[in-house]
C-alpha cells in the first residue's frame, strides 16, 4: 500500500467527495490551478452593475475576452525557464546550440495550443479523475518532480546532463556492477466506476505537469526542425539574428537538432500514455515527409526523386496542401490532440477529436497566412524578403490562384522560377490577379472551421481564448 502525498496518510489514494476534491485543488503543489492571481494580466472589463442595467435596459456588455497569452502567461513563462533543464549536455557548445533558439522570444503558439487545450478539456474525459490522482499521488508517475526523475536507473540513462548532478555517472574508472532496484510498486488508482462522470470543465481551470511538459516537448521538437530547416535553407537569419548554421555551422546545427529529438523521446516515455508517444513521434515523421514533399517538388532530379515529380496540374494543389498539413498543422494538430489524451480523454470521447480538428485547421490557416505574408511584405525578422518562397522555387497559395487567371504562371511554375526574369514575372502576375486576397480566404475559411468545432466544448475562459485565437491567426501581420 502506497502513501497519498496530499493527503499524507498510509492508505490507498481513495477519491474524496468531488467538493473536497475541488477545494483541494487549489492548494495542490501537482496540479497546476490557475490562480485568479494568475489572470490578473488579462485586460480587465470595468465592473459591471448589473441592478443598472436591469433598471436601465442598457443592453448587457458582452463578457470580456480572454487574450490568449495573457491567460497562460505564467505557465508560458514557467515552461520556457524550466525547458532549460532538459538541454544540459556533457558537450558545453552542443548545450550552447541546443539552447540558441530559446534564448530568442518565439511565438510560442504550439505550447500555446497545448495549455488552453488543456484548460478547455480537463475534467471532461472519462478518465479525468485517474489522471487527476496520478498527479497527485507520490509514486503515481504524473507529478511534476517525478517528471524530472528517469524511469531507468539515472546513471544508466542520462551519462550525462550537468543540470541533473545527481543523475551523472562519472567515467574516472569503469562502470561495476550496480545493486538491481527494488522494483516500482505504483500506487493503486482510485476506483471511481465511469457511470458517476459528469463531464464538467474543471473551475479553476487546470493543468496537468505532464501537460506543461508535453507544451516544452511541442516547442522542443518545434525548435529540432527549426534547426534543420535553416540548415536546408540556407537562411542566414532567424529571428531577427544569426540563423544557427550561420553562428555555429551546418554540422552543429543539424546535431544540435537530434540532440533535441533525443531529450525529447525521454521526456515523452515519461508522461507514461503510449497514445501520447505514438502520436508525437508522428508528428516527427509528418515533418520530415513534409520537408521531403516540398524538396521533391523543388529539386526532384538533384535528389534523384525525378520520377515521382508531380506534373503540373491539380496534383499542385493537393501536393501543397498536404505538405502545408505535414510540417505545420501536424505538430498542432497532434499537439493539441495528445494534451486531451493526458487529461483522461478515452476513445469514442468528441474532445480529442475536436483538439485534432481544430488545431489542423488553425495550423493550415496559419501557414496560408503566412505564404500570404511572403507577397506582401515578406518577413524581416525572419530574413525573408517579400517573395522570398518564390526565390527558393516553391509556388505557394498566391501563384497558384494566380496561374487560375493567368496560364503564363504554368510554365513559371514547373520550371521553379529558375530563369532570369522569372521570379519578377510571377511576382508580378500574382499582383495582377486575386491570388493572395483568395489564399487569405482560404485562410479565413480553414479558421472558421477551427472556431466552429469548439461548438462542443463547454464554455471557458480557455476557450473563449481559442476562439480568439482563430482571429488573430487571420489578421497577423508578422
Ligand atoms: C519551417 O519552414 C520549417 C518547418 C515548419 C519544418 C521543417 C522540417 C524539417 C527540416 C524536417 C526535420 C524535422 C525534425 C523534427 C528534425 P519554412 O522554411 O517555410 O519557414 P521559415 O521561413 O520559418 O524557415
Ligand atoms: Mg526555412
Amino acid at each position: 500500500m502506497r502513501r497519498c502525498a496530499v493527503a499524507g496518510a498510509r492508505r490507498p489514494c481513495l477519491p474524496l467527495p468531488a467538493s473536497v476534491t475541488r477545494a483541494r485543488a487549489h492548494r495542490s503543489y501537482s496540479v497546476h490551478v490557475q490562480q485568479k492571481k494568475a489572470s490578473t494580466a488579462q485586460p480587465q472589463a470595468p465592473p459591471v452593475n448589473d441592478a443598472l442595467f436591469a433598471t436601465s435596459a442598457v443592453p448587457k456588455a458582452p463578457a470580456p475576452r480572454p487574450d490568449p497569452y495573457a491567460l497562460v502567461a505564467p505557465q508560458l513563462k514557467e515552461l520556457r525557464e524550466t525547458l532549460l533543464n532538459l538541454l544540459g549536455s556533457s558537450h558545453p557548445s552542443l548545450t550552447e546550440i541546443a539552447k540558441y533558439y530559446f534564448l530568442h522570444p518565439s511565438k510560442q503558439l504550439r505550447p500555446l495550443l497545448v495549455l488552453l487545450f488543456s484548460q478547455a478539456t480537463n475534467g471532461l474525459g472519462s478518465g479525468w479523475y485517474i489522471k487527476k490522482w496520478a498527479a497527485d499521488c507520490e509514486g503515481a508517475g504524473g507529478r511534476a518532480e517525478e517528471l524530472d526523475q528517469p524511469l531507468t536507473r539515472a546513471d544508466v540513462l542520462n551519462d550525462w546532463n550537468p543540470s541533473m548532478p545527481d543523475n551523472t555517472a562519472s567515467f574516472s574508472s569503469s562502470f561495476s556492477l550496480r545493486p538491481p532496484r527494488p522494483p516500482h510498486q505504483p500506487p493503486l488508482p482510485p476506483p471511481f466506476p465511469p457511470s458517476l462522470h459528469i463531464p464538467a470543465v474543471e473551475a479553476p481551470a487546470a493543468l496537468l505537469p505532464t501537460q506543461l511538459r508535453l507544451a516544452q516537448i511541442v516547442e522542443m521538437i518545434h525548435v529540432a526542425s527549426l534547426l534543420h530547416d535553416d540548415v536546408i535553407d540556407k537562411s542566414p537569419l532567424r529571428r531577427g539574428a544569426a540563423s544557427a548554421p550561420a553562428a555555429f555551422g551546418n554540422k552543429l546545427s543539424v546535431l544540435a537538432g537530434d540532440f533535441l529529438l533525443g531529450r525529447t523521446s525521454a521526456a515523452l516515455s515519461r508522461l507514461g500514455e503510449n497514445e501520447v508517444v505514438e502520436l508525437i513521434a508522428s508528428v516527427i515523421a509528418n515533418l520530415v515527409e513534409g520537408e521531403i514533399l516540398q524538396l521533391k517538388a523543388v529539386h526532384a532530379d538533384a535528389l534523384g526523386l525525378a520520377g515521382l515529380s508531380p506534373t503540373v496540374g491539380q496534383d499542385n494543389w493537393n501536393i501543397y496542401l498536404q505538405k502545408t498539413y505535414l510540417k505545420t498543422a501536424s505538430l498542432m494538430a497532434k499537439g493539441a490532440r495528445a494534451a486531451v489524451v493526458l487529461g483522461g480523454c478515452k476513445e469514442g470521447e468528441v474532445w480529442k477529436e475536436a483538439a485534432y480538428a481544430y488545431g489542423r485547421n488553425l495550423g493550415i490557416a496559419f501557414q496560408l497566412m503566412d505564404d500570404v505574408l511572403d507577397y506582401e511584405a515578406g518577413d524581416a525578422t525572419l530574413g525573408k524578403p517579400g517573395g522570398a518562397d518564390l526565390q527558393l522555387g516553391l509556388a505557394t497559395g498566391p501563384a497558384l490562384f494566380a496561374w487560375e487567371e493567368h496560364p503564363e504562371m504554368g510554365p513559371l511554375i514547373k520550371r521553379k522560377f529558375e530563369q532570369p526574369g522569372d521570379v519578377e514575372l510571377a511576382r508580378d502576375l500574382v499582383r495582377r490577379s486575386s491570388g493572395v486576397e483568395r489564399t487569405r480566404d482560404l485562410a479565413r475559411a480553414h479558421a472558421d472551421k477551427a472556431r466552429e468545432v469548439l461548438s462542443v466544448l463547454p464554455d471557458s475562459d480557455a476557450k473563449a481564448a481559442l476562439e480568439v485565437l482563430t482571429e488573430r491567426v487571420v489578421k497577423r501581420t508578422s
